[in-house]
């Protein structure tokens, strides 16, 4: 494993892929030149994409962080009670601004040695970690980068007992089939005596749901057109960005937010990098991110799918959100 940077005394570990995953090139030769376009949501979460993210969570209308961060509130005793952990290591954790409670209520119940986190967005896992240690000088902070969807055979996993952490609602933007991959992947990570405490957002009001992923700020739609930035940064494109409108819609059918690009105007698009034309019709849309909502039933599910036996289910009175504590008591291979 490639140690590439120190930050402060922090540094940070790429994890390299344990099986094949798709580049960027492959990703837009297929999807995005596919029909219907789509590209996966990895994508977004560039620097500007990180930092536009950690703006909305802040939003009058993304109830999302609020919500579980209040709900964190009451049951991180509970929680920190049930696991005591040597290990809190979390995925997907962007800026890590929900987890000093969870760290600190754990901290409290027992010795806590290490704070691991993985994401692929060096910035924010960078933030987060640093500020995670300047508030807990005592603890390991060990920082991953790398594609939580190519696989976890290659990523140390430090003494246990572990609560494993995947806030935010992250689970949602994975199709079913690739969610259950995932929490599969962690469930072979884990040993009798480690849980993983996830948050999933829960199907409500359409006009709520609707209102969170539509901000009257813009920085949904400004997060959503980045991700054109990205491709011309990273692929020399030359998207225009404001050409393409922003859509949000919450589909009943399939329970989830939906998240488009969709061309104002006919436009072609050169990709330098792979040597390709793309033309839009006014109208036509790239699928950027789908964002599943879960009924208290549905959630379950997928936890036991996976192989997980659910310890407790947390919800606020509202239903917005759930936490789930679950924990792997089969002999994974490690
Ligand atoms: N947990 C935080 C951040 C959620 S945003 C919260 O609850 O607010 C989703 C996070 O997942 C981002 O930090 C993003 O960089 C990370 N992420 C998205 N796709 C990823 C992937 N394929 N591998 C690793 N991290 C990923
Ligand atoms: C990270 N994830 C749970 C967010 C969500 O709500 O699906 C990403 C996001 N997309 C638009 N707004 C927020």
């Amino acid at each position: 494993m490639d140690i590439t940077a120190g930050v402060g005394e922090l540094t940070t570990q790429v994890v390299p892929p344990s099986r094949p995953v798709p580049t960027l090139a492959d990703d837009v030769r297929e999807l995005l030149l596919g029909s219907p376009r789509s590209l996966p949501p990895k994508y977004l979460y560039d620097e500007a994409g990180s930092d536009l993210f950690d703006q909305i969570c802040r939003t009058k209308e993304y109830y999302v962080t609020r919500t579980e961060d209040a709900l964190l509130t009451n049951v991180v005793g509970s929680v920190a009670a049930t696991v005591r952990p040597a290990t809190v290591f979390e995925f997907g954790s962007g800026m890590s601004r929900k987890t000093p409670q969870i760290i600190d209520a754990c901290s409290r119940v027992g010795p806590l040695a290490t704070y691991a986190a993985f994401d692929i967005s060096p910035d924010a896992l960078h933030a987060g970690g640093r500020a995670l240690q300047a508030r807990h000088p005592e603890i390991d902070v060990q920082l991953f980068v790398g594609d939580y969807t190519a696989g976890l055979d290659a990523l140390p996993v430090p003494e246990g007992p572990r609560l494993f952490l995947f806030l935010g609602g992250t689970i949602g933007n994975f199709p079913e089939t690739e969610g259950i991959r995932f929490l599969r992947d962690l469930a072979a990570r884990m040993e009798p005596g480690d849980f993983l405490l996830m948050g999933a957002d829960r199907i409500k009001d359409h006009q709520v749901l609707h209102d969170a992923y539509n901000d009257s700020e813009g920085l949904t739609a400004a997060f959503n057109q980045n991700v054109l930035r990205v491709l011309n940064a990273r692929l020399g494109a030359d998207f225009e960005p404001e050409a393409f409108r922003h859509d949000a819609i919450y589909s009943e059918q399939r329970s989830q937010i939906e998240m488009r690009l969709v061309a104002t105007q006919p436009q072609t698009v050169t990709i330098g990098r792979l040597d390709e034309q793309v033309r839009f019709a006014p109208g036509e849309s790239i699928l950027t991110e789908v964002s599943r909502k879960f009924s208290r039933e549905s959630l379950e599910h997928l936890v036991r799918s996976a192989g997980f036996r659910l310890h407790r289910h947390y919800t606020p009175d509202n239903q917005y959100f759930s936490l789930v504590l679950a924990g792997f008591e089969g002999s994974a291979a490690r």
